[in-house]
């Protein structure tokens, strides 16, 4: 049965990822993601651990999120910073420059760039570096090596939000693609997600492989995972 293939990880590759993917197509796969993030509280898996540094630290935490897509989880975490006093400076960086335009437009006290996060080294001073439904694009090897490069970059902690390769997860995004967005990238990538995924203690194995010594992982519902490493 089809389901029981996702025993294993099988890497698909994403239209989103197409550089030739026609650019409208790509702002509303862009628009329907965000929706998908803000319904399943994307922000909130990566939130607590941001709030409780900045209560740490006691002065502006520095935040660079890759493979941003739209920038709304970054405008997400500037929104909640403000509400609540919290003092945050976020950067964003993609390889796509519409993705760019389009989280520069959705978060203009933000700053984003264009970046090849696994091409190019990130760039250092941060106090924090995280990475939303990106990991899973990645060859096993290419995601140790961002990993590290995420390590090299963050001051104090790695934060990885990723979706987990089971049934229940593709089922979920198989509904949640059809169900909230009209997009047909979307329709294809998000299931095509979950079979590229890792599962968490795929993913820990992969941080171990990259040096993140001591890092921790938590199921998030309802289809991911966080890995959490923090420098002490
Ligand atoms: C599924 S989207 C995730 C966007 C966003 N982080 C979110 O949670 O909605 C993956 C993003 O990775 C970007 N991307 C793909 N390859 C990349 C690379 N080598 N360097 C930087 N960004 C890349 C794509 O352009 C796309 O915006």
């Amino acid at each position: 049965m089809f389901l029981s293939r996702l025993r294993n990880r099988e890497r698909i590759p994403e239209l989103m990822d197409n550089p030739g993917i026609d650019p409208g197509e790509h702002r509303r796969a862009l628009a329907g993601l965000a929706r998908i993030n803000r319904l399943s509280g994307s922000t909130g898996v990566l939130w607590p651990s941001i709030t409780r540094l900045a209560k740490e630290l006691k002065r502006t935490v520095r935040v660079l999120d890759v493979a941003t897509g739209s920038g709304d989880v970054p405008a997400v975490l500037l929104r909640k910073a403000t509400r609540t006093g919290v003092s945050l400076e976020v950067a964003g960086c993609d390889i796509s420059p519409t993705a760019i335009a389009t989280a520069s437009a959705n978060c203009p006290g933000g700053r984003f760039f264009v970046h090849d996060v696994i091409r190019d080294p990130l760039p250092t001073d941060f106090d924090v570096v995280t990475c939303s439904l990106f990991l899973h694009h990645l060859s096993s090897d290419d995601a140790v090596s961002l990993l590290a490069g995420m390590r090299e970059a963050a001051g104090r902690l790695v934060l990885v939000n990723d979706l987990a390769r089971s049934r229940f997860s593709f089922i979920g995004v198989w509904l949640a693609c059809h169900l909230l967005t009209g997009s047909k990238v979307v329709r294809f990538d998000g299931p095509a997600s979950v079979r590229s995924a890792f599962t968490p203690s795929e993913a820990v194995a992969l941080a171990t492989k990259a040096g993140l010594m001591g890092t921790t992982v938590r199921s998030k519902f309802p289809a991911r995972f966080l890995l959490s490493w923090e420098r002490s």
